[in-house]
């Protein structure tokens, strides 16, 4: 059909993200190894309606400032879209959108995953069974630390941290919270809004939950560990940037904190190489929201928001509703 408006999808995504674009538009998806390169993505962003990206995609002002006129919208496969120069598009007038919602459950039960995981020592009871090291454990060995009952402390309370916190009701803990907004939901709960200081003097295990944003940026630094408990665990499944990750390695090294569960890393996809050492550390990479429902939620709403942009409508998840007025 002649005429037909491109979309380029830059990564490897579910089917039915193809399919739902395939019925309106000429669509071309990236599929060389490894992750599409800046200049590739420029040149797709000078000729396409609109381009579909995920986290792991930098779409910086150069390459929006070089796009085409028919651009219309980045599309975001993920919820953050820090990966994205938002200002630089609305002053293009090219609609930003992402995926919220559909990964929350997904997400918040894997920062669990983690927190039980390092809480338990289930990476390093794995590496052990693995090494066929004689098993002649005593009750003494791998004592992990202890869940029910203690306090755990929830940074951001948007619509992640507010599951991850709902989640923590079978295990009976005292919640403490710290946004820059009362959450009527949490406080139901009985949970208590504190400061940041108070939050990680008093909890036993501390998860992040916030966008990475300018104010975010190392918001748990070497200052933060020396308030931490030296039992506290640390779980981490929002940006690596939100945490000094070079103070993390430290405060690890020297006890300031008993372990820690990541998804992120502050330099992704490189790893600071002292944590792939340390056994008090549970790692995966980036895969928070890796599950079906989640996975092809997120396909399905990136898709219906390309249409929806595409078509002049006011995407469901539009980033920069300001392009519109
Ligand atoms: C998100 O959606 O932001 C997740 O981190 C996946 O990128």
């Amino acid at each position: 059909m002649a005429n037909r408006k491109k979309v380029y999808v830059a990564l490897t995504l579910p089917k039915i993200l193809a399919e739902m674009l395939e019925r309106e538009y000429e669509v071309e998806v990236y599929d060389r190894k490894g992750p599409i390169s800046k200049e590739l993505l420029g040149e797709k962003m000078r000729t396409v309606d609109a381009v579909v990206v995920s986290a792991s995609i930098a779409v910086p002002r150069d390459v929006i400032e070089s796009a085409g006129p028919c651009l219309k919208a980045i599309v975001n496969y993920g919820v953050g879209y820090n990966n994205i120069d938002v200002e630089a598009a609305t002053e293009r007038k090219i609609m930003v959108t992402n995926t919220p919602d559909v990964l929350t459950d997904a997400t918040a039960t894997f920062a669990w995953c983690l927190m039980l995981a390092a809480a338990r020592r289930v990476g390093e009871g794995d590496r052990f069974i693995r090494s066929g090291k004689p098993w002649n454990l005593s009750p003494c060995d791998f004592w992990g630390r202890d869940i029910t009952g203690r306090t755990l402390g929830v940074i951001g309370t948007g619509r992640i941290g507010t599951s991850f916190a709902l989640k923590s009701r079978g295990f009976d803990m005292k919640i403490l919270y710290h946004d820059v907004a009362r959450s009527e939901t949490l406080e139901k709960l009985g949970a208590n809004l504190v400061s940041k200081e108070e939050l990680l003097r008093e909890s036993d295990f501390v998860s992040l939950h916030v966008p990475y944003i300018p104010a975010t940026h190392h918001l748990i630094d070497a200052r933060a560990f020396e308030i931490m408990k030296p039992t506290a665990i640390l779980v981490n499944c929002a940006r690596g940037p939100v945490v000094d990750e070079k103070a993390l390695v430290a405060a690890l090294k020297t006890g300031q904190i008993w372990g820690a569960g990541l998804d992120v890393y502050e330099n992704e996809p490189v790893v600071s190489p002292e944590l792939l050492e340390m056994e008090n550390v549970v790692m995966a990479p980036h895969i928070a929201s890796a599950s079906p429902d989640s996975r092809e939620g997120m396909a399905r709403l990136a898709a219906e928001n390309c249409i929806a942009a595409l078509a002049g409508k006011r995407p469901g998840a539009l980033v920069n509703p300001e392009v519109l007025g």
